[in-house]
């Protein structure tokens, strides 16, 4: 049976627009299908909040170490100290711990400034243009340039990176599976050979940025090898970056699209502008996640069998009226929106929430002080900018119409 897990045939949503917007089928899910087991792929489906919940921090359950995954990744590069995520506590505890510590409230306070920084330059490109694509522009520059000045690699190589990355999470579909692998082989190969003389020059000269700290971080009072930094770090690149760029990307097609007249509430109230982050990663987060069966369960009804896969739909999760009340409903005035699940649950949450938290809310706030009102182009239609993505369907360009403040 094939590795990979391919969602759109288990949802069997053909067209780009309805895999952009499969909120309908969520529902119908949720309301006549919440544990459903698609026979094909040999995979358990669950839908509703507390199932999500649980599959993705139960991991007595529903284990991380699993062989075949929704992630697309060539399995054989990451089966090493490297890898936090497919991995269960209390292993997977001490692993993370080698990575965390980047990820501290005091980092992060650190790199604010660099942070803040970046983003200026990127809105100051938009300099004397009305019309912008603010994917091209905002949301895809920005996290690959964080993420490749926090790991320390160099700035003038973002565009190589980017491309790397997102070869090698690309998803898989039916009809390209072997010209996919063969892609993502090729990319894995580049990347690598890219980063390794970086982390051997790092690790003889230590300086301030996370690939040295890998390079000097010990697991049982051993160092983590070159080649384990070096996936190390094309793992931080692999979850944070297409993520991020998402996020960015859907904020501003839900101030344009799903509820305009929120970006006026932002110009009045700046301090809205993290509500309006994490509604977004609420309501538009179209992400699922994979576990596999641990143990022999009826934990949710039917029997599932240890060793099958569960996936988790985090996206249809987030709009569970037992959980969020009006919930196909875009509310920054929400007081629970932070309960998604879109940066997952339970041991495995995601690592770098506060960090993409704070590029989005860094980067709206300076845009929402900017720029007086945004608009749509006339004639946007949406399925005319969408690119497959391992998060479901993403935005590849999303123009905008805007005024600077006068
Ligand atoms: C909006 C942006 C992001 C979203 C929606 C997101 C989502 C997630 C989710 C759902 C998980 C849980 C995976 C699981 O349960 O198996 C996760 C884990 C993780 N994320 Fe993120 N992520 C984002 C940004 C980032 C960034 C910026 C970084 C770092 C640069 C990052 C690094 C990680 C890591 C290392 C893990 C694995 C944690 C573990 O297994 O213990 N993520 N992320």
């Amino acid at each position: 049976m094939n590795q990979n897990i391919i969602l759109n045939e288990i949802s069997k949503l053909k067209s780009k627009q309805s895999q952009w917007e499969p909120f309908t089928w969520y529902k119908d899910m949720r309301e006549n299908n919440p544990v459903y087991y698609d026979a094909e792929q040999d995979v358990w489906n669950v839908f509703l909040y507390e199932h999500t919940k649980r599959v993705l921090s139960d991991h007595e359950l529903f284990s991380n170490k699993k062989q075949r995954s929704l992630i697309p990744v060539p399995r054989e590069h990451f089966d090493n100290r490297s890898n936090i995520n497919l991995v269960d506590p209390p292993e997977h505890r001490k692993r993370r711990a080698l990575q965390s510590q980047a990820f501290t409230p005091r980092s992060l306070k650190e790199w604010e400034p660099r942070i803040k920084a970046i983003v200026d330059e990127l809105i100051a490109d938009l300099e004397g243009e009305s019309t912008v694509d603010i994917v091209e522009k905002l949301a895809i520059p920005l996290p690959v340039t964080v993420i490749a000045e926090l790991l320390g690699v160099p700035f003038k190589d973002r565009g190589l990176i980017s491309s790397w990355s997102d070869i090698i999470f690309l998803p898989y579909n039916q009809e390209a599976y072997v010209d996919i692998d063969k892609q993502k082989g090729q990319a894995m190969k580049e990347f690598h050979d890219y980063l390794l003389p970086i982390v051997q020059e790092k690790r003889k000269r230590a300086v301030d940025d996370i690939i040295s700290d890998l390079t000097k971080a010990e697991l049982d009072g051993e160092q983590l090898t070159d080649e384990e930094v070096v996936m190390s770090a094309i793992g931080l690149l692999g979850a944070g970056n297409e993520t991020t760029t998402k996020l960015i990307s859907n904020i501003f097609y839900c101030m344009l699209f799903d509820k305009p007249g929120v970006y006026q509430e932002l110009r009045t109230d700046v301090s809205l502008v993290p509500n309006l982050i994490e509604e977004v990663l609420r309501f538009r987060f179209t992400a699922s996640m994979d576990r596999r069966v641990a143990q022999d369960t009826s934990v949710f009804g039917p029997k599932m069998k240890e060793g099958q896969v569960v996936v988790a739909w985090l996206g249809a999760a987030n709009r569970d009226e037992s959980e969020f009340a009006h919930a196909e409903e875009l509310d920054i005035h929400r007081p629970n929106s932070q309960h998604h699940l879109s940066f997952g649950n339970g041991p495995h949450f995601c690592l770098g929430a506060p960090l993409a938290r704070m590029e989005a809310r860094i980067a709206l706030t300076a845009f929402v002080n900017q720029f007086a009102d945004i608009q749509p182009v006339k004639g946007f239609d949406v399925t005319e900018h969408l690119t497959d993505s391992v998060l479901g369907q993403s935005l590849k360009n999303l123009p905008i119409l805007f005024d600077r403040n006068r």
